[in-house]
């Protein structure tokens, strides 16, 4: 799967920021129709939209459309003007149940049966963010095979629970590691929730280290000062890299010789500590940080 490290939202009736967003070397750009658009810009953030698509060059950054949440009203007409254009990824809000993930894959494998573009070619993400969201993560999470991550979404979630955010997070812990926990368990990356204090970049490197360490595969960003630190965050260290590659080495040849535990730098080696080692490695190959003949 791709490297979801940051996934900068941007107003999608901005095209300035679309265009700044191009040139900042971020893995994902999600042009946003839904909170970050007043109501009365909605058809403009459209049409921006599906022309930054048509005109701009994204480079190796995703090409992400968040559209308004299915029931809202405007999703349907989200849909119809950014998908000729071909987004790689639409991301849905609010996501409550599994028949809304079907819908909104449903109206996106119509209009690539009609353009004649391959079938699933175009990819969901979805936020869940609600209370009710986070109880039906299981049928959320497995509703279709389009779907290759959770988003966490923290601040529309305590909003909704009458919870008060706090530094520390206890207010929205469970809810966050739920949402792990089931992109863990449908084999989808999960993107942690957004640093709002942009301007604290000490605070975002801590979260962002917290979430990797949780397990998420990125984190939602909102402002360019974002993308670095949160990238870096989400990227194996090389040491990490190496030791990974070590582990691998140490795996195959205590496979060879029948064993499924071995010691290694006075280190206790398993399954769990391969399997974690792999992860390692595919991530730094998804960030492009080794060349994939060298993953194991
Ligand atoms: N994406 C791309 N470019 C952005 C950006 C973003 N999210 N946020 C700011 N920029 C650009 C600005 O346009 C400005 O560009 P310039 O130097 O060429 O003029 C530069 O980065 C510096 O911006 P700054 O002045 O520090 O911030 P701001 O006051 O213009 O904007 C926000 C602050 C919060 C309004 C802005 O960061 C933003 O719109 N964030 C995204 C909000 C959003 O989409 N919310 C919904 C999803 S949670
Ligand atoms: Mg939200």
């Amino acid at each position: 799967m791709r490297a979801r490290r940051a996934l900068l939202y941007m107003p999608g009736d901005d095209m300035h920021k679309i265009q700044k967003a191009t040139t900042l070397g971020v893995d994902c750009i999600c042009m946003d129709m839904e909170d970050g658009v007043a109501l009365s810009r909605k058809a403009e953030a459209r049409q921006t939209i599906a022309h930054a698509l048509d005109s701009l060059d994204f480079g190796r950054s995703e090409r992400q459309a968040r559209i308004n949440p299915v029931g809202s009203g405007l999703e349907g007409d989200d849909l119809t003007a950014v998908l000729p254009s071909r987004p790689d990824t639409i991301v849905v809000p609010k996501v409550e149940s599994a028949d809304q993930v079907r819908w909104v894959s449903e109206q996106i494998a119509a209009v690539e049966a009609a353009t004649g573009w391959p079938e699933g070619g175009i990819r969901m993400i979805v936020l869940v963010e609600t209370a009710g969201g986070i109880v039906r993560l299981k049928e959320i999470a497995s509703a279709d095979p389009r779907l290759e991550a959770l988003i966490f979404g923290s601040e529309d979630l305590a909003s909704d629970m009458g919870a008060i955010r706090t530094q520390a997070g206890w207010e929205i812990f469970y809810a966050r590691s739920a949402v792990v926990t089931h992109a863990a368990a449908y084999d989808l990356q999960a993107i942690d929730m957004v640093y709002i204090d942009f301007r604290d970049t000490e605070g975002l490197r801590r979260e962002s280290v917290q979430g990797a360490q949780m397990g998420f595969a990125g984190k939602q960003i909102i402002h360019p000062n974002q993308v670095g630190p949160v990238q870096a965050a989400f990227t194996p260290e090389d040491s990490e890299i190496a030791y990974a590659q070590k582990v691998m080495a140490a795996f195959k040849e205590n496979q060879k010789a029948g064993l499924g535990a071995f010691a290694l730098d006075g280190k206790m080696i398993d399954a769990p500590i391969v399997k974690a080692a792999e992860r390692v490695l595919a991530r730094a190959l998804a960030a492009g940080k080794i060349p994939p003949e060298n993953q194991s």
